[in-house]
């Protein structure tokens, strides 16, 4: 029924079906930040699933400025527990694409951490110097390039949901240095990282990066300046433009952030008609990009607030040229072999997530995170929660 939706559509030189198992923390590395049996099991059972695109989770480019305490964190001291990691899902699904999500937490860091921040004046974070920012870069050049040897088929520049890639973008960043003020400034992060890393990449390699189109703060991402709270997404627009014009293969667009506005990031059963927003923006996207004859891809969020109804909205986004890639987050916890169940015809087989937040509840406890609801292992680590 659902045929279209296992077509293959390419992305840089590769192939893949229609469903993107979007980053999703787990918050169960080794201590050190190495992908855990646990981690790998996931990446595994996610590669049997038959997701045409699979997102590693949030992938710490520093070992200082981390979200959760077990999170993974990508250095030479990882690098052969991620090859393993990459061994795992290709050995289940050779055809699957595996991109590692970068990322730097800024001001989403853990109280645990180093909390810094782009934005003068930032209450409870360090600012970051001219030269630390310059640092970073370098941070995201060395993890892409690590990622290329560990054997990822590409990255996902993390530029979304608040954090140090979201907070630099947004129109409020009016640091007076190089890296804030003008739209030059505040994207020369992504451009020089970018850039950088195309040239000393040594085989196909996808690029990628995940923006917030509306953040829902005043004078975030989507808005017209830095006292602005009204959605505009003109200049967000102007950044896929510019992912475009850098040569990037794909844009995956999410919104809001989920400290602070989550319910547009991930919208639960009394929110769920803010997963509409996303079909409206990805499509204004993919629809920009086609009008000026762009090829970058486009990947949707939030699926699996649509729960059964999501693989109809899927083949409506699809066939209607709405959206390149759809992407779910939740749902590859509660179930992570959708597709396949979806390919071989099992749709009453799926576990459809129910959105009742079970797992943010343990990833904003720093425990160990999956779905409470189908999973026993996150059940008991939610029970021993709540017996607390
Ligand atoms: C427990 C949890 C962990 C998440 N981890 C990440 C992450 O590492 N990187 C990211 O970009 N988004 C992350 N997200 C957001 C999801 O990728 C997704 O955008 C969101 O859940 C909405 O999609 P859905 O309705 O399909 O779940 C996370 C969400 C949840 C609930
Ligand atoms: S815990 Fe709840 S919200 Fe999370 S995946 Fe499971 S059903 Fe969905």
């Amino acid at each position: 029924m659902y045929h279209n939706l296992f077509e293959t559509v390419k992305i840089q030189k590769q192939s893949a079906n229609h469903f993107v198992a979007q980053a999703m923390e787990g918050n169960d590395s080794e201590a050190g930040g190495s992908p855990s049996e646990r981690t790998i099991n996931r990446y595994r059972e996610l590669a049997r699933g038959h997701w045409g695109v699979a997102v590693v989770e949030a992938v710490s480019i520093t070992e200082r400025s981390l979200a959760r305490v077990n999170g993974l964190i990508l250095n030479e001291k990882n690098l052969d527990p991620f090859k393993r990691l990459v061994e795992a899902f290709k050995t289940e699904n050779p055809q699957g694409i595996l991109l590692f999500q970068l990322t730097h937490s800024g001001e989403q860091s853990g109280s645990f951490s180093d909390r810094t921040t782009v934005t003068p004046n930032t209450e409870g974070c360090r600012y970051l110097s001219s030269g630390e920012l310059e640092q970073v870069k370098d941070g995201f050049i060395k993890a892409a390039l690590l990622a290329e040897s560990a054997g990822a088929d590409g990255i996902d520049f993390k530029m979304c949901h608040g954090y140090l890639g979201g907070e630099i973008l947004r129109p409020r960043n009016t640091r007076p240095d190089k890296w804030g003020g003008s739209f030059e400034n505040r994207t020369r992060l992504l451009r020089e990282a970018v850039t950088e890393i195309k040239n000393r990449l040594k085989r196909d390699f996808i690029l990628g990066s995940r923006l917030s189109l509306y953040e829902g703060i005043r004078g975030g991402c989507g808005t017209s300046g830095a006292d602005e709270i009204v959605e505009d997404i003109s200049e967000m627009l102007d950044v896929i433009r510019m992912m475009d014009a850098l040569g990037m293969d794909y844009v995956n667009v999410s919104a809001g952030i989920p400290a602070l506005t989550g319910a547009i990031t991930r919208p639960t059963e009394p929110s769920k008609y803010l997963a509409l927003h996303h079909l409206r923006y990805t499509r204004t996207v993919k629809q920009m990009l086609q009008q000026e004859n762009r090829r970058l891809r486009v990947i949707g969020s939030a699926y699996s607030a649509h729960k059964d109804k999501a693989p109809q909205i899927m083949a409506e986004m699809i066939v209607k040229g709405y959206a390149d890639f759809c992407g779910f987050g939740r749902q590859t916890f509660a179930d992570p072999l959708t597709p396949r169940k979806l390919a071989a015809g099992d749709m009453e087989k799926i576990n459809w997530c129910i959105l009742c937040s079970g797992c943010t509840k343990l990833m904003a406890s720093q425990l160990n995170d999956g779905c409470v609801v189908y999973n026993e292992y996150y059940k008991a680590v939610l029970k021993q929660l709540n017996n607390r």
